[in-house]
């Protein structure tokens, strides 16, 4: 008799132990999603399981894993280096560039170091530059907050691409004027390691509000991005853009005004979110062309005759702190250093919104800002 109770006693144990390790098996390959396997636990300690269960992996579509392995593959291709490298100055404007004058001062003495590319969606412009003739691209409209927004953005990058030395793209308005000198944004861009594209998570109705649940499964609202439109790209992300069509498709199907009630602007997000999913790590997540948005208006501050001066480029140009501002009630402020390649440097290279009757003036303080 006392033999078998011994006997018993293991048995148990070991009935108990695979009872055991069954339910940590199905729990491992049935992660609980919502209820069901809460039912048996308290939902604290079902929490606490979840945590130490791996995520329930969504099945990619095959457009998705054909986009994803064509971004990584993209993006760990090395650069061919170019004999003469250059910078890809790409302007976006309804007509003439009323700051032309100004640029050819800027590029004097560098020809052989940029390339200029010209999206005019109106009036065919006037040149008074030589280096601005015959460099407009085949053009369409764009309609402000609209897709064909994105669409003229990529139709420069496309057209910039064609040149093979084009190393770094910068995107540029008709009221954008240059902050430094010609070698200093050379060199500025040619040697960063990260595309400067703002990036930013605003959770408020501007930033998040804005999201589509149409944009699932691909564009998860977590990953959803604000930032300027005003960009510039390294080759890679140039290339990786055009290579994209599923994630722009989404946003220009879900990202528009108008899209379920609420206001969407393509141009704002699809960059931001794009790469912030693929590439976070690339990107500087601030945007190089400074722009006041300080009277909380619609448009930001325009620049006439009686703001501009010496000291407001000075000002502009000697800022080293990013700033974003959610929409929210909130206003959660966030300020981080520019880092430059790991130095941290002057954030800005570019500023709007300048209006054409500060020509003259910016014209005569060229000179004196751009000396050190
Ligand atoms: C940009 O933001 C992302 C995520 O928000 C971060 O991972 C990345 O390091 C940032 N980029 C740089 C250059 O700091
Ligand atoms: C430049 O910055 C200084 C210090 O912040 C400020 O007092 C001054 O008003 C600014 N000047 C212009 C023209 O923006
Ligand atoms: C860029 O350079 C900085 C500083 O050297 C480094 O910390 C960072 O990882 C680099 N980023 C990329 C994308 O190579």
């Amino acid at each position: 008799m006392p033999k078998r109770s011994q006997l018993k006693k293991p048995k148990w144990i070991i009935v108990l132990v695979s009872l055991v390790c069954v339910f940590l098996v199905v729990g491992y390959v049935y992660p609980p999603r919502d209820s069901t396997a809460c039912y048996i636990f308290s939902s604290s300690s079902c929490k606490k399981i979840s945590k130490w269960l791996p995520p329930p992996e969504r099945e990619l579509s095959d457009e998705e894993i054909a986009s994803r392995v064509v971004t990584k593959n993209l993006l760990n291709t090395p650069s061919i280096k170019a004999k003469n490298p250059k910078i890809a100055f790409m302007f976006l404007s309804p007509g003439s560039l009323a700051f032309e004058r100004l640029w050819d001062k800027f590029f004097q003495g560098h020809e052989g170091r940029f390339s200029i590319h010209i999206h005019v969606s109106k009036v065919k412009p006037v040149h008074s530059s030589r280096y601005f003739r015959n460099r407009e691209v085949r053009s369409d409209k764009v309609d402000w907050g609209k897709i064909s927004m994105v669409d003229a953005e990529k139709r420069l990058l496309a057209n910039a691409l064609k040149d093979p030395e084009n190393q770094h793209f910068v995107l540029l308005s008709d009221s954008c004027v240059p902050l430094h000198d010609f070698e200093y944004v050379y060199n500025y861009l040619m040697y960063t390691n990260v595309s400067f594209i703002d990036s930013f998570e605003d959770p408020g109705p501007h930033g998040s509000g804005r999201y589509s649940d149409h944009m699932l499964p691909e564009v998860e609202k977590k990953f959803f991005r604000k930032g300027a439109q005003w960009f510039t790209m390294k080759r890679e992300h140039a290339i990786i853009v055009m290579a994209d069509s599923l994630y722009y498709t989404k946003f220009r199907d879900y990202c528009r005004p108008g899209m379920d009630g609420r206001n969407c602007y393509a141009d704002e997000h699809y960059f931001p979110t794009f790469f912030h999913m693929f590439d976070p790590t690339g990107i500087a997540n601030w945007s190089v062309t400074h722009v006041d948005w300080s009277e909380r208006k619609w448009h930001p501050k325009s620049y006439g005759l009686k703001d501009v001066s010496y000291q407001l480029i000075k000002n502009i140009s000697s800022i080293t702190e990013s700033v974003h501002e959610t929409s929210n009630k909130k206003r959660i402020t966030t300020i981080k250093p520019c880092m430059w390649n790991g130095m941290n440097r002057p954030c800005y290279l570019f500023a709007r919104k300048f209006l054409p009757e500060t020509l003259d003036t910016m014209i005569d303080l060229f000179s004196s800002y751009t000396t050190v």
